[in-house]
């Protein structure tokens, strides 16, 4: 992304001389129609009373051709004549307000802010309030920055809610896992938090001003970033259209649909040969639409350039900026429209109409930023203040995702929780140990404070013995000896090993599921020569083969603990002596090291048995499993039962013969109708119970399966999820209502949802509750 970089408009100090009228400092967020001065004010683009598309209107018929093309790209230069200062649309805060794009500065007034664990780990707690509060912690925080004068916009590119297809992507952390529903769940939460909107969504339809902007990426079919030479900008993605209704698209349509994001990041890989920033069915007609999205539409960066450079989909660079903006795309990350469009528009290939639409988009979301309402001091965000960064409360939020993510893989024997007594000696080994690096994942800012795991189990052992193992989490070199010896000395060990971002990251997916270098070796050899079974911590985005480590007797006790964020070591500690009991269950399937025989390029989720082809995730593959998708223990045994379910006999009766003709019985669920489908919707109840002798939070994950699943229906499917709070021996029920339409039902080779009918189950752990759909 380079070429970004000469092209980034910096507000100059004079400037904002200008602009503010007074003294102008950097500490000064910039903003338009300032009320002191009487030329701006008069504007009737300021006229807040006015509704948005007016001012919009007339804001746009103010500019010049060459004022309207400067826009459109990332870095938004002002318009000192019109009081307009400069935008920056590329901010990130994937999990904390971070440094990572060209918007945030951290280095005045706020020097740092929350750093929460990395999205895979915050996903395990399969909690969506969890994640509207941390969503909401990061708007405020936002808004803070903003205020401090270290904002240049407040339009995050957040949250990456692709399909955690294949476990080796690089960018697999950044997801909440690889089911639909699950990461649907988690935009609507986390956009209607950083948005300001409420939990339950609906409080900015009045034209409540948006706290920050919250972009759903990357629009669609993006999971592959390098793998053996084919990189994310030439990749091809062959998407069935069946795959696409019920994988691919789902979590974008809830993200736009309930969280109303006023974002949409298009991706670089084509999807069916199409590039996906310039595929108008995708963004023009589906998400704008039959999703009704309203908000502004940016490339991801440089995207624009490689439809012509590295796809050669367009002919010309003029082709290439013609096809995005009529396609529907409005921000070009990157300089290419910026150079290119006023050629376009001479070859008379584009209108300005096109332009303005995209402008109309943009400005329409920096008004609704209130960054055109005068000085924002006066606004209702105005008053978020330096203070509201890094407080107790958010911190204690980031360590509270991070125990209810942490995953408990094995515990053979109860070995943990570790007693806390004082005499106790430890050893802590593996390159993860002391890393606060690691701790964080990638999109990260700088974080209020870290806590290693070495540093957090110091807390509870005065008697710590720390090596890192290896010379780096690569482990191509490992001091296994002195690692033995240090393990043969003390009462217990814990081995913090697992990746990092040298393993995992943006622009490089992995090769192997197995643990890297000479990681397995140290893990074996320690655990033998330790006086008791170990406790091997992952810290890991993607998901790890530790096959050996699960039936090595030496180990006692697996978790996984994703990238944990700033207090990460705290968290692990906890668990590990028994302050906190886990309940994190695993969002995407664990699969053995011969997975990687399938090549990263098959975009399939359904397996194809004829030719060998597995599938993809809990929903379609059937083969060997490491861990599953939604494995988790616990200090603690939960017991179920269906305590009640309102209906459980479902008749559903067409006058017309039905359209959906692959399989002769299965309707249509469009052609039932939504009065049909809601008259349908039935209520479950579950009883659970805290059988262990800790409290502890539980998530209660509820799936369905079909008695004889038909082709290209999936083996399981979780229909909905909530997590409870249970003191020792305390049960309670949770309520869950569905739809058959919607949670019994499956899309067609068409991508068209089906409903068959025959036998399903209900299931929660191993309890079944069967329902049957007859037509
Ligand atoms: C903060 O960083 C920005 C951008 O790199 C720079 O222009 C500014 O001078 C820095 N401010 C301080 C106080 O260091
Ligand atoms: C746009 O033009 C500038 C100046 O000529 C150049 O530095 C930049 O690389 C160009 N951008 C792209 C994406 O081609
Ligand atoms: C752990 O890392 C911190 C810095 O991040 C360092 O101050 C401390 O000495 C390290 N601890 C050990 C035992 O190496
Ligand atoms: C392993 O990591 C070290 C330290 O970062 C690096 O110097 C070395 O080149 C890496 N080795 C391999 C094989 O990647
Ligand atoms: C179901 O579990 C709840 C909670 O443990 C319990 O109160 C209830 O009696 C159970 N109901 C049935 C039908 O077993």
């Amino acid at each position: 992304m380079g070429s970004l970089q000469s092209l980034i408009s910096f507000i100059t100090p004079l400037f904002l001389l200008l602009l503010l009228g007074h003294c102008g400092e950097s500490t000064q967020p910039p903003f338009s129609c300032d009320s002191s001065n009487p030329s701006t004010k008069s504007y009737t683009f300021c006229k807040t009373s006015l509704p948005i598309t007016e001012r919009v209107q007339d804001l746009v018929s103010r500019l010049t051709l060459n004022e309207k093309i400067s826009q459109l790209v990332n870095s938004a230069p002002p318009i000192p004549r019109l009081g307009i200062p400069g935008y920056e649309w590329w901010s990130e805060a994937l999990h904390g307000v971070a440094n990572a794009g060209l918007g945030i500065t951290l280095n005045g007034t706020i020097p740092a802010a929350t750093s929460f664990p990395q999205v895979i780990l915050t996903a395990a707690s399969f909690d969506a309030h969890l994640w509207y509060r941390i969503g909401q912690a990061i708007g405020t925080e936002a808004r803070a920055v903003y205020n401090a004068g270290q904002a240049k916009g407040m339009t995050f590119w957040a949250p990456n809610i692709n399909i955690f297809r294949d476990p080796r992507w690089g960018r697999g952390q950044e997801t909440p896992g690889e089911d639909p529903l699950v990461t649907g769940k988690y935009a609507v939460a986390y956009v209607r938090g950083v948005q300001g909107d409420s939990y339950e969504g609906g409080k900015l339809e009045d034209g409540h001003h948006l706290q920050a902007s919250a972009c759903c990426k990357h629009f669609t079919a993006y999971d592959l970033d390098d793998w053996k030479g084919v990189n994310r900008f030439i990749f091809d993605a062959r998407v069935t259209q069946q795959d696409l209704a019920d994988t691919y698209q789902p979590p974008f349509e809830s993200c736009i649909k309930e969280g109303r994001a006023s974002g949409i990041m298009c991706a670089y890989n084509r999807v069916n040969g199409v590039p996906s920033c310039a595929d108008y069915n995708l963004l023009s007609k589906t998400a704008r639409g039959e999703w009704g999205f309203q908000g502004y539409i940016t490339s991801d960066c440089d995207a624009v350039s490689i439809i012509y450079e590295n796809q050669g989909y367009a002919k010309t660079p003029e082709d290439a900026v013609v096809d995005v903006l009529k396609a529907g795309m409005d921000v070009n990350c990157g300089s290419y429209l910026q150079n290119h469009t006023q050629k376009a528009v001479e070859q008379k290939k584009l209108g300005v109409s096109e332009i303005d639409r995209a402008l109309h988009n943009l400005f329409s979301v920096r008004m609704r930023l209130g960054l055109f309402d005068g000085n924002p001091v006066q606004l209702p965000f105005g008053n978020i203040g330096p203070d509201k960064v890094c407080t107790i409360e958010n911190q204690d939020l980031a360590l509270e995702a991070a125990r209810n993510g942490i995953v408990l893989l094995k515990n053979s024997d109860r070995l943990l929780p570790l007693s806390q007594t004082t005499t106790l000696s430890l050893a802590v080994i593996g390159p993860n140990a002391n890393s606060s690096k690691t701790l964080l994942g990638n999109y990260a800012g700088l974080p209020c404070k870290s806590v290693t795991p070495l540093e957090g189990l110091q807390r509870y052992v005065k008697n710590v013995i720390h090596h890192p193992g290896c010379n780096a989490v690569n482990c191509s070199s490992a001091a296994i000896e002195e690692a033995v010896n240090i393990a043969k000395g003390v009462n217990y060990v814990v081995l913090i090993m697992g990746l990092d971002q040298t393993e995992e990251r943006e622009s490089h997916d992995r090769l192997h599921l197995v643990l890297p270098g000479k990681q397995q070796e140290l893990i074996t050899s320690v655990a033998r020569a330790a006086k008791k079974p170990v406790v091997l911590v992952l810290l890991s985005g993607g998901p790890v083969d530790i096959s050996s480590a699960k039936y090595d007797k030496n180990i006692g006790s697996i978790l996984w603990a994703g990238y944990p964020g700033e207090s990460g070591g705290t968290a692990l500690a906890e668990i590990i002596f028994g302050d906190h009991n886990p309940g994190g269950r695993l969002p995407v399937t664990w699969y053995p090291e011969e997975f990687v025989k399938i090549p990263m390029t098959d975009m399939r989720i359904r397996s194809e048995p004829s030719s060998g082809y597995p599938g993809r995730t809990y929903r379609f593959y059937k083969g060997e499993k490491v861990f599953e998708f939604g494995y988790g223990l616990s200090y603690s045994n939960y017991a179920y039962n269906f305590s009640s379910v309102t209906q459980s006999k479902f008749h559903f009766q067409l006058n017309q013969p039905s359209k959906a003709t692959q399989t002769p019985e299965a309707k249509l669920v469009s052609e039932l109708g939504e009065k049909l489908c809601e008259r349908k919707k039935f209520s479950i109840t579950i009883g659970i119970k805290n059988n262990g002798k800790m409290a502890g939070k539980h998530p209660v994950l509820l799936f369905t399966r079909k008695e004889k699943p038909s082709n290209g229906s999936p083996v399981k499917q979780l229909v909905g999820f909530q997590s409870v709070k249970l003191n020792a021996g305390e049960s309670a029920e949770v309520g869950f209502v569905l739809s058959p339409c919607e949670h019994l039902s499956r899309a067609n080779e068409v991508g068209l949802m089906v409903i068959e009918p025959g036998l399903h189950f209900l299931v929660v752990g191993d309890e079944e509750y069967p329902v049957s759909i007859s037509i």
